[in-house]
């Protein structure tokens, strides 16, 4: 797995959000970005109709996962959010500034955090806005967040991670799902959303996908088909086999002609 090459594909993301007008999108903005994006344009005109219906709609789809994420989180309404993998997502800053009971704490990797905080140099953060770097997957890593004595002040947490499970084999993806389950049972009641990709929505991807696909698992390090859940089902099963009390699915970008779900944003719920 590379961890520059996913953090990548997290600039064309924010160019996404930018060009959408996300609020603090703007922030985010970076010429990488706009390269990215303009070549996927390129791509997207130059294969023309062999474009599979999932990347013609690419940005709508990035665009509906987000704020079908962001609803999501208001809707558990949080003492506490934990963004793993926030790359440079504008959510934080805006729910920061929008909740101010909240305690939003953006999380990545080292060399993200520091380029986010550059972005972030210019405008007055939230005194409820907070960062940290972290490695989602090392070992008891959640315990850093807070210390137990405010941990205990705060009955429900959430945690939220958005493009980031493509990208984990099997084994890494258990091992980030137990952090969390073990971060959850400090709070009274805990929760975590992530969005999946089920293989059999990808049945569709034809040669072109195919390609796509190839790319991506080159630019990211990881074979991002192999690391793809059947279906919803196994997703909901494999999160509960971890030790959640419960899992559901919270919407699908369905296509309306009623192929499978292309992606799905899953919430599993922890209760003392
Ligand atoms: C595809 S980007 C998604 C970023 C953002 N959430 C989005 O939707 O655009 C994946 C992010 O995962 C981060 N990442 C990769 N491995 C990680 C790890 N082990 N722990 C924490 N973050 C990680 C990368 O640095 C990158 O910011």
């Amino acid at each position: 797995m590379s961890s520059y090459g996913i953090a990548a594909t997290g600039l064309f993301t924010a160019e996404v959000w930018r060009r959408a007008g996300l609020d603090q999108a703007e922030l985010f903005g970076t010429g990488t970005g706009r390269f990215m994006h303009a070549c996927f344009r390129l791509f997207a005109r130059a294969t023309g109709p062999t474009l599979p219906d999932f990347l013609r709609r690419h940005d709508q789809n990035l665009l509906w996962r987000h704020r079908t994420l962001t609803e999501w989180l208001v809707s558990t309404s949080p003492d506490i959010v934990v963004e793993l993998a926030c790359g440079y997502s504008p959510r934080g800053i805006s729910l920061a500034k929008r909740m101010p009971s909240l305690q939003y704490y953006d999380t990545d990797l080292s060399h993200v955090i520091a380029r986010k905080l550059s972005r972030m140099r210019t405008t007055t953060l939230p005194t409820n806005y907070h960062t940290q770097s972290l490695n989602a997957l090392r070992p008891h890593i959640l315990e850093t967040i807070l210390p137990n004595r405010e941990a205990h002040a705060a009955n429900t947490a959430a945690v939220i991670s958005e493009g980031l499970l493509l990208y984990l084999p099997p084994q890494q993806r258990e091992t980030l799902w137990k952090n969390v389950l073990e971060f959850l049972r400090r709070f009274r009641s805990g929760y975590y959303s992530f969005e999946i990709y089920p293989a059999n929505g990808f049945l569709e991807v034809g040669r072109v996908g195919q390609w796509y696909a190839k790319a991506l698992s080159l630019l990211t390090g990881t074979d991002v088909l192999a690391n793809l859940f059947v279906n919803v089902d196994a997703a909901l099963a494999a999160i509960c086999a971890i030790g959640f009390t419960d899992a559901r699915v919270v919407a699908t970008n369905k296509p309306c002609h009623g192929a499978a779900a292309q992606c799905a944003v899953i919430e599993a719920t922890y209760r003392g």
